[in-house]
């Protein structure tokens, strides 16, 4: 049994090491240039007041630390799959912790900042972030794979002070569906109840909690921000995000009072307007005590967008942002319940973690056509079952033919080739999710499409063996040299 307030008080000694921030930006090292958008925004004296560095190469990351040695730094991280019940066990794991490691050490990062989403489930891959099933039990197991790596960072990473970077859990994006038992505010309480991490507020990944879920029948966005924020633990939201959202290329978006657009995560797209109202809520609430930065998240977008952005919301909310990184963080202001003895955790075992495997193995199933909707955490979504059929017939065929690398773009001889043999691209969809497959290297979207690709054409065409072998070699080369020459995964990849 462990104790949500001395968890708490844990999290509070944690959160005296992190100073106040103020507002900044979280971006990518390549896309735009992180040094020639520094230049910009020193150009106009609008210099951030912090940088959270998504991940890319730990040499690209020492450079950065080097080059940009008055503005202090934060990591975003990816591709630990903290949902997972089986993440522990996978033969990447200590691989891509020590390689979190030396990224967090390499920046002298103030936190970890990691959605609480997954890209890989029980065999299954896919492009973009989907969220946890919000279950009880996959909240025990997320705070149970946060403490393994919050420990391992206490006992490998030191910054100049000696503290170790925080474990910060951002609120994942909806795209189109979420699935779970519990609400999505409970789950976080959950979480924080039984491991001292703090939260990532992303409101615009908020705005998706309420456009894909019942409740945008029921209440008005205003009102859904405020019933959320009473529940969700937002005490420990130490960062809070805004960035862009914008519909699909394949959605059509609606006539003017025609309800709410199709809106998902797109860090390219400008900010809407509407996300600066819901922050400036957040902002005034009395709960939010352990704030520390507020960042636009602006990786894919142009420069210039960036800098009118960034100077329109510093001049907006610069002062508002002070005053809530100003409220008293001790534990007397808080109310009794916000430690919420009542949500005190049992251990993870053996059991729970297949149980919870079975569950996102149904999970993959599902959402990639390959099973009904059936079981429990499904049944929200098999009353309104339109945000689901949209991912798994158009949003996923997408993501595997066209983002993060087209198909035809990357193989056009053997594209070609199946097409003179009447073999039709859409069946890779099939084939990518026939079955599971052992994760056997760390996560990488476009790697994956290669290997799959070249399994798909020898299958079905074994006579282009040849072909699609030597456009694979050409690809897996040039991905190697543009990693190490500068350019970002993330301009092979579009976004995250
Ligand atoms: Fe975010």
């Amino acid at each position: 049994m462990v104790d949500s307030g001395l968890i708490h008080q844990d999290f509070q000694r944690r959160l005296r090491a992190i100073p106040a921030q103020g507002m900044g930006l979280s971006v990518d090292v390549y896309s735009p240039d992180l040094l020639e958008l520094v230049n910009r925004l020193r150009e106009r004296r609008l210099q951030p007041g912090y940088l959270e560095i998504f991940k890319a190469t730990t040499t690209a990351l020492t450079k950065v630390r080097q080059e940009l040695s008055d503005i202090p730094l934060a990591y975003h991280g990816e591709g630990l799959w903290i949902t997972q019940p089986d993440v522990q066990s996978s033969p990447c794991f200590q691989q891509d912790l020590g390689e979190m490691v030396r990224q967090l050490n390499s920046l002298q990062s103030l936190w970890l900042n990691h959605e609480c989403a997954v890209k890989q489930m029980a065999g299954y891959s896919f492009g973009t972030y989907l969220p946890p099933l919000y279950t009880p039990l996959s909240a025990r197991v997320v705070a149970a794979n946060i403490a393994t790596v919050q420990q391992t960072m206490d006992r490998q990473c030191a910054r100049a002070d000696g503290t170790a970077p925080l474990f910060l859990l951002e609120l994942p994006p909806l795209t189109y569906f979420s699935a779970g038992t519990i609400p999505i505010h409970d789950y976080f309480r959950l979480v924080t109840a039984s491991v001292p991490c703090g939260l990532v507020l992303d409101i615009g990944h908020l705005w998706t909690v309420y456009r894909y879920t019942a409740v945008r029948r029921r209440i008005s966005l205003e009102r859904f921000v405020a019933e959320f924020l009473a529940e969700f633990p937002l005490e420990r939201v130490v960062e809070i995000h805004v960035a862009g959202l914008a519909c699909h290329e394949l959605a059509v978006e609606p006539r003017e009072g025609q309800g709410l657009p199709e809106w998902i995560d797109a860090h390219a797209a400008p900010i809407p307007l509407i996300l600066f109202t819901m922050l400036e809520q957040v902002l005034v609430h009395p709960n939010l005590v352990s704030l520390r930065a507020v960042a636009l998240e602006v990786d894919t977008k142009s420069i210039e967008m960036i800098v009118e952005e960034y100077a329109a919301a510093v001049g907006r909310f610069s002062l508002l942002v002070q005053q809530a990184m100003a409220r008293d963080t001790s534990v007397g202001q808080l109310k009794e319940t916000m430690l919420c003895p009542a949500l005190v955790q049992e251990p993870v075992r053996q059991s729970d973690r297949q149980q919870l495997c079975d569950d996102y193995e149904r999970y993959a199933e599902i959402i990639s056509g390959q099973a009904p909707i059936a079981g429990l955490e499904w049944e929200e979504v098999a009353m309104e079952p339109g945000g689901l059929t949209r991912y798994r017939t158009a949003y996923v065929p997408h993501e595997i033919l066209h983002w993060g690398g087209d198909l035809e773009g990357m193989f056009p001889q053997a594209c070609q080739a199946l097409a003179d043999r009447g073999v039709c691209l859409a069946e890779f969809v099939d084939f990518w999710f026939r079955s599971p497959r052992p994760v056997t290297h760390s996560y990488d979207f476009f790697l994956l499409k290669i290997g799959r690709f070249f399994e798909f054409v020898t299958e079905r065409a074994p006579d282009l063996c040849v072909t699609v072998q030597q456009e694979c070699d050409l690809l897996r080369l040039a991905y190697a040299q543009a990693n190490e020459g500068g350019a970002s995964i993330m301009e092979m990849e579009q976004s995250r």
